[in-house]
């Protein structure tokens, strides 16, 4: 097959016609970055495959500033793949939900992508309800628009190997594109094998003494008009006070930033994403792995001395030059079990030819069942990992660019309203500590660094975190007046003390407030009823008209929040009858998939319903923006 050049109009980066080239454009929609390593990992073997693809990857959020831009650039697009994560909910990524709400949407648009060819590769957890939800819409979506499916959609499960399931999906990518990207004469029809490069950023050591270096990481008063994900803004702790009672053994913190002259606003109900450091025993365990001194100052660059692009599958540099500690506490995953790239790199740098074998072996199609167990059922880090193979101390340039993935900002339901708090934004967050099964004591990065902040009310020397605001539509009724039932054990409370703060100020304005449920459950009341005051308070307030418990292990039998939900089910229903809503936050692959399970029940009883009715109510009620949830 001859393909014909391509009727491509000549934008700047775009293929000029009939330079015998073909355009492809690869978009992700990431929150952690799996999806722009994918993204560029497979824009990097078709660039090496293929001689006349010209690939460009797109961030979702770049790739237009408006919806007409959207359509009208969709439109000239031949070939595209797209990336697409699926998170919370069943919802996009930030960066893909403009995108993804614009394109769903627009089905009167008919078939007007009929010279696209595409192919989607979704990325999601099996263990979640709507499972690659983004990734199956959108393939779908592409299809009905008129655009030709290349490959069937690719279901990425984070829960298993998701590397293993985008590399099947690229092997049948393969024979598609050497259909349309190799030329007739080409007597290569087969695919050569393509060994991907181990990305590697170039390294600048700095002479300390010599050297006068601002550290940028420390002062990220940002400057920035608007602050997100890219741009947070650094703030300080003002309050740290342990939530749970002396008799529990566990811990949950409430944590207050003081926001007040950073510009940062905020609704009730919005998330708040918080970068915290590792802590110092993970910084110094990951330093003396590396074989590398903690006060080694040094900065990464994805350019090399002349200022030409290394290319490959780079994350973004980090800015620099910092010391090894700052790098380590900020910006490496050390505790996530490796990726299996990470495997080929530290094996590509083990002297240790053993090492450097059961190294490859772990990451290599023959050995997939021992990368399953020993890395990821056994939770191993990559600090431990890193342990087991004491050869392979990779450079710095490789280390952060291969090995350790960048670490991720956390997201917390913000526990307060602007209206009450205006110049705090509050977290309540348990701490997450526990042995996993190779004796290993796992401490989650930011419970663990908001259960040892220091806040600014003990010391001047508080503890700092960069944050930023992420916006929810778990959000009150506009109307104050209409019903709400409210369904959030342990942490899952935080956006309902925020509702309640408001309906207060609401109050104390003299505005009529409807009636408001609240179904809260935990362990016991001696242990980890937390914020139990302040429930109270908004009883005897009146902003709280019913505050129903369940304590799981107080009684011989567990009592949860569905159970409770069910003894009260004649009033909860005549609420959402009367225009009422219904909100569910905490643990999306328990409670809420049995939250979920009982209001089908209840709506089943009181409506005297068979489940397929039941099901359309409940979906109703999830259209209209009435049953709103807040999981993860
Ligand atoms: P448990 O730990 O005793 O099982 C907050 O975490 C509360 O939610 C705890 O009381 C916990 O009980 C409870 N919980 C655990 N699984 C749940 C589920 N599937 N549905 C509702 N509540 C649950």
């Amino acid at each position: 097959v001859v393909p014909r050049p391509l009727l491509v109009e000549a934008e700047e980066d775009e293929v000029e016609v009939g330079s015998g080239k073909t355009k492809l454009t690869i978009f992700y929609g990431t929150q952690t970055g799996t999806a722009e390593g994918f993204a560029k990992a497979l824009a990097e073997e078709i660039k090496a495959r293929y001689e006349k693809a010209v690939v460009k990857v797109v961030d979702l959020d770049d790739y237009a500033d408006d919806d007409e831009q959207y359509e009208e650039k969709l439109k000239k697009e031949t070939l595209a793949f797209f990336m697409v994560a699926t998170y919370g909910d069943g919802e996009p990524t930030d960066n893909a939900a403009r995108f993804y709400k614009w394109f769903t949407e627009g089905k009167e648009r008919g078939l007007w992508l009929q010279q696209l060819k595409f192919g989607v590769f979704g990325l999601g957890n099996r263990q979640y309800e709507h499972f690659n939800k983004i990734g199956k819409v959108l393939d779908q979506d592409l299809s009905e628009q008129g655009g030709k499916r290349l490959i069937p959609v690719g279901l990425g499960d984070d829960d298993q190997c998701i590397e293993d399931d985008f590399a099947a999906w690229r092997e049948l990518l393969w024979p598609e594109l050497d259909q349309l990207l190799r030329d007739g004469d080409d007597t290569n029809t087969v695919s050569t094998p393509y060994t991907a490069v181990i990305p590697e950023y170039r390294v600048v050591i700095y002479d300390p003494t010599t050297t006068s270096f601002e550290d940028k990481h420390l002062s990220m008063a940002n400057g920035n008009a608007s602050y997100d994900i890219h741009h947070p803004c650094r703030v300080n702790v003002a309050v740290q006070r342990e939530l749970h009672k002396p008799e529990s053994d566990r811990s949950c913190i409430h944590l207050e930033f003081d926001i007040s002259s950073t510009g940062i606003t905020y609704e009730t109900g919005d998330h708040v994403g918080v970068y915290a450091d590792n802590c110092d025993e993970t910084v110094e365990e990951a330093a003396r792995l590396l074989g590398q001194p903690l006060d080694l100052l040094f900065s990464i660059h994805s350019d090399d001395d002349n200022g030409t692009p290394l290319g490959g599958s780079l994350p973004p540099p980090f800015p620099g030059p910092c010391t090894l500690r700052t790098a380590l506490a900020r910006y490496a995953d050390l505790l996530n079990p490796p990726r299996k790239a990470a495997l080929i790199a530290l094996a590509a740098h083990a002297i240790e030819p053993s090492e450097s074998e059961k190294l490859k072996f772990l990451s290599s199609p023959q050995g997939k069942d021992d990368y399953s167990q020993w890395v990821v059922g056994s939770q191993r880090s990559l600090l431990e990992v890193m342990a087991e193979f004491p050869s392979a101390k990779p450079p710095l340039g490789v280390f952060f660019a291969a090995v350790a993935t960048r670490l991720q900002p956390r997201y917390y339901s913000i526990s307060s309203s602007p209206r009450f708090a205006p110049s705090r934004v509050h977290v309540t967050c348990s701490l997450v500590y526990g042995p996993t099964s190779t004796g290993r004591i796992h401490k989650g990065v930011c419970s663990t660094w908001m259960k040892n902040a220091v806040p600014l009310e003990k010391s001047r020397n508080c503890s700092w975190a960069p944050i930023f605001i992420r916006a929810s539509n778990f959000k009150l009724p506009s109307n104050p007046s209409i019903p709400i039932v409210m369904v959030g054990p342990g942490t899952g409370l935080a956006p309902f003390r925020g509702f309640l703060q408001e309906r207060l100020a609401l109050k104390e304005d003299g505005i009529q407030l409807g009636p408001a449920l609240l179904f809260f459950g935990c362990r016991n009341r001696r242990m980890d009823f937390i914020y139990e005051d302040e429930l109270n308070n908004f009883v005897d307030r009146g902003v709280l008209s019913d505050l129903i418990v369940a304590f799981s292990r107080e009684g011989p039998q567990k009592e949860y929040v569905q159970h409770k939900m069910m003894e009260k089910a004649a009033y909860i229903w005549n609420l959402i009858s009367q225009e009422g809503y219904l909100y569910v936050c905490g643990d999306a692959k328990g409670m809420a998939r049995d939250v979920h399970h009982t209001l089908h029940t209840i709506v089943q009883e009181q409506e005297n319903a068979d489940t397929s009715k039941a099901e359309s109510v409940v979906k109703k009620l999830q259209m209209d923006g009435r049953y709103l949830r807040d999981v993860w």
